[in-house]
């Protein structure tokens, strides 16, 4: 049997990979793994491929005793793995309570490597790994410290672990992008230390842009053309000076806001 396993399937670009899975791959089954058992079992109702509903926590070590129980249960080829739980929280770094770095650096980073380390013993040649990074992996961020932190660790690890597998010939791709219209905001702000948004992108192009590098044998996808000029400009300019027009574009959204657009990611705050 194969199947294709998708973390943080309950929403914005896990969900949106579930449906793209659904459409453009030859699979048996979608696992559907996030904490929301509900919102899962609607997806579930919209796909057409079978479907296996997983409410799990990934900061939860049993979760992933869970997920490896179920494949040996199984035994099936893991043609797909997307990992798109993920979390951040905007703000200056001593306001945010230690726990929820924690919990940021267990889901963004030690599930990332359980769920990839457990599903690894299923794949084969072909098999394909989705890790959901961000533009922040390139760079150092203020005020979304802890996260970038952990969406550079990720590029890294995704990357190398490409070039690993390669005799494998297993791809792995870090998938980065700019802001997206998501949920993601729901949790990330608390306060107004983040305000200026250059571009927000729909998740469902994120991941078809994603599916498309996967193709083309890429280890990073960046979607847009301003998102690539900033990842170039973090690779020609010093992250010093990187840094202090992110912190100056901030104070001035911060001060006018009606100069900034912040579409819809206002309305979810
Ligand atoms: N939106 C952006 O601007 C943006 C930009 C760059 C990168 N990213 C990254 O993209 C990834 C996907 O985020 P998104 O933008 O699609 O946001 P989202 O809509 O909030 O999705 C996050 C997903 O993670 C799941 N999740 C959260 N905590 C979990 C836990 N403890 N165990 C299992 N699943 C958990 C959520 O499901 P439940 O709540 O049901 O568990 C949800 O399905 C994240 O890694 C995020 O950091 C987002």
């Amino acid at each position: 049997m194969k199947i294709a396993v998708v973390t943080g399937a309950s929403s914005g670009m896990g969900l949106e990979f579930a449906k793209l899975i659904d459409e453009e791959y030859d699979v048996d089954e979608i696992w559907l793994i996030a904490r929301r058992k509900e919102r899962l079992q609607t997806l579930c109702g919209c796909l057409k491929t079978r479907t296996r509903v997983m409410p799990l926590d990934l900061t939860d070590k049993d979760s992933i005793l869970q997920y490896n129980n179920a494949l040996k249960e199984a035994d099936p080829v893991v043609t797909v793995l997307v990992n798109a739980s993920g979390f951040g929280k905007f703000g200056k770094f001593t306001d945010i309570p230690s726990e929820e770095y924690r919990n940021m650096i267990d889901l963004n980073c030690t599930a990332t490597v359980e769920m990839v380390y457990t599903s690894l013993q299923y794949m084969t040649s072909g098999s394909e790994i989705y890790n959901i990074d961000s533009l922040s992996s390139f760079q150092p961020v203020p005020y979304i410290n802890v996260y970038g932190a952990t969406k550079a660790f990720v590029l890294s690890f995704s990357r190398a672990l490409n070039a690993e597998l390669s005799g494998r010939g297993i791809h792995v791709i870090a998938v980065c992008p700019g802001w997206v219209n998501t949920e993601f905001f729901s949790r990330a702000v608390s306060d107004c230390s983040i305000k200026y948004f250059n571009k927000v992108f729909e998740a469902k192009d994120v991941v078809k842009k994603a599916f498309k590098d996967m193709k083309k044998g890429r280890d990073v996808s960046v979607l847009g053309f301003s998102i690539r000029a900033q990842v170039l400009a973090t690779k020609l300019l010093p992250h010093r000076l990187i840094m202090k027009i992110w912190i100056k574009q901030q104070n001035r959204a911060r001060n006018a806001d009606a100069v900034y657009k912040y579409t819809d990611i206002e309305r979810r705050v």
